[in-house]
């Protein structure tokens, strides 16, 4: 199992778009792919065109009866994540998924003890962000007491950067300076996005020429690369065959 877990220390930063998007396009170039929401909200399944009244299965269930869409393995994990079992299970060996998963982990803002629970276990751990003092200010409070830059697994991910707004473009040139390659990646702001959500629609079949695709390949390239993960297929590989 190859884990990346999607936190930050603030909410309504894009950490469930981040986690769809990037397991999405994982799947896309051939990984096996399960993405778990942890959260309350249940809203990761949406990314995926699912309705409200459509629900993921649990790791018990999922076991019996998977869900798979666009070739990623939906879980909902939020009733399972606080039982005994589950706990022992992640602590001993991991999460309860086939071995050779790559999993993408949305964690709520708040949920700092299954953060860090599963920052132990991680193989990555990605931190969106966004362009704004209160964003930023909660980078002091991502790890405890402990600085970003000594949490090696740690991540940033600039999301909903706007070039024409003067406090983004700052905001992306103090990021950078202060954490340098820790910044893993940019993601433009697309108000496709949130429009994709509102129809109920995959972002790519939604918006194909969303400036917010290319921006997440990137993201996977290096995510990929961080992992040491190497794909058989790309997505070129996969246009060629039709
Ligand atoms: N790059 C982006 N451009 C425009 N809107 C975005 C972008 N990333 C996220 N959003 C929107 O911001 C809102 C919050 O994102 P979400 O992933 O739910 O945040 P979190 O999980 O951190 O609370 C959503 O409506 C989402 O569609
Ligand atoms: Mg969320």
């Amino acid at each position: 199992m190859t884990l990346i877990l999607c936190h930050a220390a603030k909410g309504g930063v894009g950490t469930t778009f981040v986690a769809a998007q990037l397991a999405l396009s994982i799947a896309q170039r051939g990984g096996q792919v399960t993405a778990v929401d942890f959260t309350y909200q249940d809203a990761l399944k949406l990314h995926f065109g699912l309705l409200p009244n459509q629900f993921a299965p649990g790791f018990a269930a999922s076991q019996t009866e998977p869900l798979a869409i666009s070739d990623v393995n939906l879980i909902n994990g939020f009733a399972e994540k606080d039982t005994e079992e589950f706990l022992g299970r992640v602590s001993a060996a991991g999460l309860p998924v086939h071995a050779g998963d790559i999993v993408v982990a949305d964690v709520a803002a708040a949920d700092r003890s299954l953060a860090e629970l599963l920052y132990e276990r991680a193989d990555l751990h990605l931190a969106p962000l966004l362009p704004d003092p209160a964003a930023l200010a909660s980078l002091t409070r991502l790890a405890g007491d402990t600085p970003i830059s000594s949490r090696e697994k740690t991540a940033l991910v600039l999301n909903q950067l706007d070039d024409r707004r003067k406090l983004s473009r700052h905001s992306h040139h103090f990021v950078r300076e202060l954490f340098e390659d820790q910044l893993i990646g940019t993601i433009r702001r697309d108000e496709a996005a949130p429009e994709a959500l509102a129809m109920f629609e995959q972002l790519a079949k939604y918006a194909p020429s969303s400036v917010v695709l290319p921006d997440i390949e990137n993201l996977t390239d290096a995510v990929l690369n961080r992992c040491g993960i190497v794909l058989a297929q790309d997505p070129s590989d996969m246009r060629e065959a039709g």
